[in-house]
């Protein structure tokens, strides 16, 4: 377990032979959402904070990459290797790398805790996949929730951005700085800014986002699945207007018969 007190995403993040530490309670009705948006809207901070508020688990495959993108060349596969040299440049992984990394860490997705999926399905092959996995193994998505932001915002806070090596905890240099310069509050390792960060890579992840994965809307449109937030304001107004969104649109969907309970603030 981390300093955090929450669960370590061990499983998601090493890979099929981790346990997490503590393993996730299984709930009756569990979420599982997807987290929509262009690079930088703000999808792994929301995801943080509806953790907090939902206890589904925050899976992220950027978070992945990156952790394989730490150990030593050695240890990392050929697939990882061309995975890497994609996200450095600001580009898609290829879908069947991607695919392969989620394939692996399938227990995450039928977690008694439900799944809040943070950077994938980003292409439609992706969400087609994920789709057929969930309908294989009688999973329901609850929700899909599409972030917006105007672009001049999510330059802004991308430019700004510090991540935490050890914990994966994001801040912002005037927006959300840490207490102690470049020092994570929660577990106390250094900050970094992500090479993909660069104007030249951040370029690159929007043309992308525009080109490959802004079809993603119809598509959740079409099978009704899709929450539509404004991005704008603090972080916590936010994670409070998906909340009520959420409660919203399960109020007109009652015919699900939901029936999760929303956690006390944090
Ligand atoms: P990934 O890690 O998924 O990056 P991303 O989608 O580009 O999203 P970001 O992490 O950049 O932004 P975010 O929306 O999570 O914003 P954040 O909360 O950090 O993917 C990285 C790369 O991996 C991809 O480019 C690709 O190469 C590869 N990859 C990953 N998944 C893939 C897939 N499925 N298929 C193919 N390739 C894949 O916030 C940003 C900043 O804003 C922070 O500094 C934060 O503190 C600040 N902030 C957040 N909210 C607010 C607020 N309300 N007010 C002010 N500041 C705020």
């Amino acid at each position: 377990m981390t300093s955090t007190g929450k669960p370590d995403r061990a499983a998601w993040i090493q890979g099929p032979s981790a346990n997490c530490d503590p393993r996730p309670e299984r709930v009756q009705a569990p979420w599982r959402l997807i987290l929509l948006g262009a690079p930088g809207v703000g999808k792994g901070t929301q995801a943080d904070l509806l953790h907090q508020r939902l206890n589904a688990c925050h899976l992220s495959t950027g978070d992945v990459f990156r952790s394989a993108g730490s150990r030593a060349e050695c240890d990392q596969s050929p697939a990882m290797k061309a995975a890497l040299q994609y996200m450095r440049r600001g580009d898609l992984v290829p879908d069947s790398i991607v695919w392969e990394m989620v394939l692996e860490r399938s227990g995450c997705l039928r977690c008694g805790g439900g799944f809040l999926l943070d950077g994938f399905p980003r292409t439609l092959a992706q969400a087609e996949s994920l789709k057929q996995l969930m309908e294989n193994q009688r999973l329901d998505l609850t929700a899909v929730l599409n972030y917006r932001l105007p672009l001049n915002e999510i330059v802004a806070r991308l430019s700004g951005r510090r991540s935490c090596q050890g914990c994966k905890a994001v801040y912002h240099v005037t927006e959300r700085p840490p207490r102690l310069a470049d020092i994570c509050d929660r577990c106390g390792e250094k900050l970094f800014q992500r090479e993909d960060d660069q104007p030249n890579s951040v370029k690159v992840r929007l043309e992308a986002y525009e080109q490959s994965t802004a079809p993603l809307i119809e598509f959740y449109q079409g099978s009704r699945m899709l929450v539509t937030i404004a991005a704008s304001g603090s972080p916590e107004e936010i994670c409070e207007r998906t909340i009520a969104a959420l409660e919203d649109w399960r109020k007109r969907n009652s015919e699900h018969n939901f029936r999760n309970t929303l956690g006390p603030k944090p």
